[in-house]
């Protein structure tokens, strides 16, 4: 595996993301065995940056991947994320709530490093911006846990311009993590020069489009009712049978490149640069063998620029409360 820089930290180009183990997809928690065996595949295969948060199960998937790499701790880049579940007060332990005071950061923070089973966090994000709680407060702490050893880098997901200059005046950030993917492309006009200009590293989430592009999500019968794609605007009525135009076209240059369309999405976000690791999901070993395979994938520049004008998604890239969420 090829490896990349983002900031000063040092990963396998293509990470890993551990959420949809045990939330938010079809068939999540329903074979931790297989979800571990996945990690462990993925670190025999040179993959180091390993993706969770405490808001994901809620801590359930801190606690699979805690136990996953028991035993191998020094072998990767652990990642996890704060900042969307409150424990404070009134408000103790309920998720979905942007929360980035010092206090709350110091709770989750003690939290995460006894379900993860491990002393320090290698890179700790915040995982929504607080709009109540000014950004260099909560880098003011985080960077108080990097001087007592507890978090080595830091990382935003889904800041935005004004949001990442401030954070990284005040401690270096090393990484963004953002959506960023085939059919989701607001990061490159802006963002991503900023990142450059900064020497910020890049993550993308959901690179597979949360599926999508792959092509295996052919009909919303194949989501199970609690899926939460069910509530994605790309997923939703019309769009979703207006978007597997785009699957299609993926699955085109497949075929030409001898590869599956997920290696072609993923090889596709490769070739944007070298301070980029996107993380896909699988909880499966054998999805995982062939997402890593997109390590040897060279697209053509003719097979690029098919990719680049592939025809724009319907819908947004988010549901509006989520929308609420981001930082634009
Ligand atoms: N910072 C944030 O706010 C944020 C938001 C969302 C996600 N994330 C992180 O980003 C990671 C990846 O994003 P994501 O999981 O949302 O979306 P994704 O990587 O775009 O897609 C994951 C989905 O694709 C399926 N899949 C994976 N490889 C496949 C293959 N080769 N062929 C067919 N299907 C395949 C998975 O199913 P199976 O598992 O059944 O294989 C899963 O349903 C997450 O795990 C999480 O760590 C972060």
């Amino acid at each position: 595996m090829k490896h990349v820089k983002l900031g000063t930290l040092d990963v396998g180009r293509i990470g890993l993301g551990a959420m949809g183990m045990s939330a938010a997809y079809t068939g999540a928690g329903s074979d931790d065995s297989e979800s571990i065996r996945t990690i462990h595949r993925a670190l025999d295969l040179g993959v180091t940056l390993i993706d969770t948060a405490e808001v994901y199960g809620p801590y359930t998937n801190e606690e699979l991947v805690g136990r996953a790499i028991k035993g191998r701790r020094d072998e990767l880049v652990l990642a996890t994320k704060f900042g969307f579940i409150s424990h404070r007060g009134d408000t103790g332990g309920r998720a979905g709530v942007a929360d980035s005071t010092p206090e709350n950061i110091r709770i989750a923070v003690e939290g995460s490093l006894r379900r993860l089973g491990t002393d320090r966090i290698d890179l700790y994000y915040q995982h929504r911006v607080d709009r109540r709680t000014p950004i260099e407060e909560t880098i003011g702490v985080l960077a108080e846990l990097v001087s007592e050893g507890k978090v080595l880098h830091l990382g935003l997901s889904e800041a935005w311009l004004d949001t990442i200059r401030r954070a990284h005046a005040v401690h270096p950030i090393s990484v963004l993590q953002s959506e960023y993917s085939l059919w989701t492309r607001d990061q490159e006009p802006e963002v991503l020069p900023l990142l450059r200009e900064l020497g910020i590293g890049f993550v993308p989430y959901s690179p597979l489009g949360h599926g999508f592009l792959t092509g295996q999500v052919r009909s919303l019968d194949d989501l199970a009712a609690d899926d939460w794609r069910r509530t994605n605007p790309r997923f939703t009525g019309a769009n979703f049978q207006r978007n597997l135009r785009i699957a299609d076209e993926v699955g085109a240059v497949a075929r030409e490149a001898a590869a599956t369309p997920a290696q072609v999405a993923l090889a596709w976000l490769l070739a944007k640069g070298d301070d980029i690791a996107p993380i896909p999901g699988t909880k499966r070993v054998t999805r995982l063998e062939e997402n890593l395979a997109a390590d040897d994938l060279l697209l053509t520049s003719q097979q690029l620029a098919t990719l680049d004008a592939l025809t724009p998604a319907e819908g947004d890239h988010h549901n509006e409360a989520q929308a609420r969420t981001l930082e634009r």
